[in-house]
């Protein structure tokens, strides 16, 4: 599974991610993969892969760092940044938009670009999160 988290500058992605790991069980200290580019939390069972590309310069420093074997197993890869590392970065099932809205809360957009993507959307919904299904 592979999420893409867009927004500017301080929209809240690792925010989201800290909040998203925290439900999953996560109980240490959740770090922004800002320097490190990629932050690792087994939990639940499933691998979470946290990137922040903001600090690639050119896209091949996507492969240079040779991030894309993360891409290819069971995990679930959550990514800030990705615009930073196309063409090389694997597809989006879903996409999380967040931007700054009144009163400093933010607004979410959810978009699925996969069977999968669209099967996590559905699971959400049917949890009680408000939000409109994209069409099928
Ligand atoms: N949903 C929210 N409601 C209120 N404040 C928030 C929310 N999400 C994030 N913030 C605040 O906004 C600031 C920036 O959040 P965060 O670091 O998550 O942004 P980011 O999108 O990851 O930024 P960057 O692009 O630098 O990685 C933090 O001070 C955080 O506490
Ligand atoms: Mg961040």
């Amino acid at each position: 599974m592979v999420v893409w988290l867009e927004g500017d500058l301080g929209a809240g992605k690792t925010t989201l991610v800290r909040g998203l790991l925290r439900a999953a069980g996560v109980t240490g200290s959740v770090r922004s993969p800002t320097y490190t580019l990629v932050e690792v939390h087994p939990v639940s069972g499933l691998d979470f892969y946290h990137f922040d590309f903001y600090r690639f310069n050119q896209p091949e420093d996507f492969l240079d760092a040779g991030l894309d074997e993360y891409f290819q197993g069971r995990g679930i890869c959550l990514v800030e940044w990705p615009d930073k590392a196309v063409p090389y970065l694997p597809g989006a099932d879903l996409h999380l938009g967040l931007r700054l809205a009144k009163n400093d809360s933010r607004e979410l957009e959810c978009r699925a670009t996969s069977e999968r993507g669209r099967a996590c959307l559905i699971a959400l919904n049917a949890a009680g999160c408000s939000s409109s299904l994209p069409p099928a």
